[in-house]
């Protein structure tokens, strides 16, 4: 493996138009820090970029709404997300923002250098325009009646109605959504990175020389390149945003995904003004992204070939990226209010900070989405950091106080069950150095929580308590040992809980404090005075989880309410009309993207009597199509057979549409046999 001189750590700047959740806590910023601190405990060169990400058409929406500013949104976001994160210990050496005046000139300069390299291309199309608004309008906020199924309410992109994917100028009457007026077309030019021309080296550099990126990254990776990569936009017509820095370029702003991860260097830049260029410039750095999977291909495909086309930055190393973690079985979103927030955790739990950062490791969705429930929050914090590690520790210090008045007693003679136990706990160190620099966080917490077991069945087992009876020898060395493997959990969970390392340090008058001391069993001097004993946890009652439990139900009913009557319900059908269509059940035998249409997944489904292909406009809903081969969906099998894209699609899969926006598949929960009739 390469041997580097120093690591440049980013995570994904979060969209400054919320708050942040425990989904970005568990995906991309506890990861991320934990790694960090493991680097620093080694004393290694580390730099860890945080920010915000303050552009974007979102925010423009959300400022029209409030009747605010956009600045206004950002600047309220930015300062309760900055918040949030040092109140969890994101130790980030620097927290910024894409509004700031260096990021405006950093990202200003690397799209003039590759616009002077020839770097990209421009093109001049045309769009819609809404006169009124005087802006041009993004497909999505334009409305209009769908070519194909007559639903009036189709947006510039997509039909809800009929699945089908659209383009603005397919729509029939279309209306701004801004203004209600009709919008007109208008040339407009833009700048293009023709990433069809990185395509080749990008092959390489990822599906050769980085093999070793995790399955769900590298997968990705792999889908969009096999699809052949297309020219991408990299400039907008809005009002919010960097202005596009070359002559003639008014009305014109960078697009926002092609300044964000540059807000990465910005903010080194910021930090450092005349050392920056070491973190992103030297082949010895070494770079990671740490990223939710949504940001797979900006950072993996798209900012890789933005820092190539300007010449003097290093790629990326790795990208350790997530995928999602789901609210007691349902996806987090901000709309809808489903999610954990963690300025309101820190309400209801103060002081709790590392039990979500306990939880929220033990259940990272390292390899697939996962779940959080209120529940296994519950379970974890009693049965584990209760019942295992603070109970551990609670004993050993109560112990030391009450027999030798805090003062940490001799090692006497090992007995055989001391040695076994000393044993086990050496190749702990090991494994969790193994575990962390694989990025596999969840196992590595596992690990460490195996030395809290230890020491836990250690005192359980020798029973000082009973042996103070009548040999005070032996309890000396007990209590020594636990101790030390006390010490031991300081230094192993800082990463992971480095507010409870920190308070058990204290305890302990902990001076040793670094990696390289784990495993060692002289941590603590004989005769060296602890400190107060203190309970590092508390149990966490039903009453409390049960109020939380009631706030998302709350929140689901609300939601419910909200949507029945936002949904305008059709006029009735009469039982022969529901019975002319013809709903099957079949087996996805194959998906796959469409080239060239972003959309668009090609089903190709056992229909119980031969086989047959439906193209359906859930691609953004589902970003790996390859996780439905072998599921079950439901389908229209006698809706008339259309051409689109040039591929006949026999049938329309079912969806439903979340309040998100998120298409969802209907599948039946039991398999059932294909062809069977949905009535
Ligand atoms: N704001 C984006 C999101 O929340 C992430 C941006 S990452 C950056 O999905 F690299 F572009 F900054
Ligand atoms: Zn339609």
């Amino acid at each position: 493996m390469k041997q580097f001189k120093r690591t440049t750590v980013t995570s994904a700047l979060p969209y400054a138009n919320g708050p942040v959740h425990i989904g970005h806590l568990a995906g991309v910023y506890i990861p991320a820090d934990i790694y960090v601190r493991y680097l620093r405990l080694k004393n290694e060169e580390v730099l860890f970029i945080g920010g915000s990400d303050e552009h974007g058409v979102p925010i423009t929406l959300k400022a029209k709404k409030e009747g605010v500013s956009p600045q206004d949104i950002v600047d309220r976001y930015h300062n309760i997300i900055k918040k949030s994160f040092e109140d969890f210990g994101i130790t980030f050496d620097i927290y910024s923002r894409t509004s700031s005046a260096t990021h405006r000139q950093v990202a200003s300069d690397i799209f003039k250098t590759i616009n002077e390299k020839g770097g990209f291309i421009e093109k001049t199309n045309e769009q819609y325009y809404d006169e009124s608004a005087q802006q041009f309008l993004a497909d999505r906020y334009i409305t209009g009646k769908c070519p194909h199924c007559g639903n009036e309410n189709a947006y510039g992109d997509q039909c809800e109605s009929c699945g089908t994917s659209l383009n603005a100028t397919d729509l029939i009457h279309p209306k701004s959504a801004i203004s209600g007026s009709v919008p007109v077309m208008r040339e407009t030019k833009h700048w293009y990175l023709p990433l069809d021309q990185h395509e080749a080296w990008l092959r390489k550099w990822i599906l050769e020389e980085h093999k070793e990126w995790k399955a769900n990254v590298y997968g990705q990776c792999k889908s969009w390149l096999d699809m052949g990569l297309q020219p991408r936009a990299v400039s907008r017509d809005l009002d919010w945003g960097i202005p596009v820095p070359v002559p003639n370029a008014e009305g014109k702003v960078l697009y926002v995904w092609f300044d964000a991860p540059i807000g990465y260097i910005s903010n080194t830049k910021e930090l450092l003004p005349d050392s920056w260029e070491k973190w992103w410039k030297d082949p010895e750095t070494r770079l990671l992204h740490f990223i939710g999977k949504d940001n797979i291909v900006f950072h993996c495909i798209v900012f890789p070939a933005v820092l190539k086309a300007e010449g003097s930055y290093i790629l990326p190393d790795n990208v350790p990226a997530n995928e999602f973690l789901n609210l007691e079985g349902d996806k987090i979103s901000t709309s809808r209010n489903w999610a954990v927030w963690l300025h309101e955790y820190l309400e209801d739990f103060p002081g709790k900070q590392d039990v979500l950062r306990y939880v929220l490791t033990a259940n990272a969705p390292e390899t697939k989405d996962n779940d959080f429930t209120w529940k296994d929050f519950q379970a974890r914090n009693n049965n584990e950091l209760v019942a295992i590690f603070g109970n551990f520790i609670n004993r050993a210090l109560v112990l030391t106080q009450k027999y030798y008045e805090g003062i940490v007693p001799s090692l006497g003679t090992m007995t055989d069950y001391d040695k076994q136990t000393l044993e086990e706990f050496v190749n702990i160190k090991t494994n969790v150095e193994k575990l962390l620099n694989n990025f596999r966080f969840r196992d590595a917490q596992k690990e460490a929580m195996t030395l809290a077991r230890i020491g836990n069945k250690y005192l359980a087992d020798t029973e000082p308590w009973k042996v103070a009876k009548t040999d005070m020898d032996r309890v000396a060395t007990i209590m020594h040992l636990s101790l030390q493997v006390a010490a031991n959990l300081a230094i192993a969970f800082e990463p992971f809980l480095p507010f409870t390392s920190k308070k058990l340090r204290t305890m302990l008058s902990m001076k040793n404090f670094n990696w390289s001391d784990l495993g060692k069993m002289d941590l603590l001097a004989v005769g060296q005075q602890l400190g107060t004993p203190e309970l590092l946890f508390d149990k966490i009652e039903d009453e409390t989880i049960d109020a939380q439990i009631k706030k998302l139900q709350d929140t689901k009913i609300a939601n419910e309410t909200a949507n029945f009557k936002a949904a305008t319900v059709k006029e009735n059908v009469a039982f022969e009309d529901f019975m002319k269509m013809d709903i099957r059940v079949g087996t996805v035998l194959n998906c796959e993207r469409v080239p060239k249409a972003d959309k668009l997944l090609k089903f190709r489904i056992a229909d119980g009597l031969q086989e047959r292909t439906i193209l359906s406009g859930i691609a953004q809903s589902y970003p790996n199509p390859a996780e439905l081969i072998g599921t079950q969906v439901c389908f229209i099998a006698n809706f008339e057979p259309r051409k689109l894209r040039g591929i006949m699609s026999e049938g329309m899969i079912l969806s439903a549409e979340n309040a998100d926006g998120k298409l969802v598949l209907i599948q039946p929960k039991v398999e059932v046999s294909n062809g069977a009739e949905v009535k």
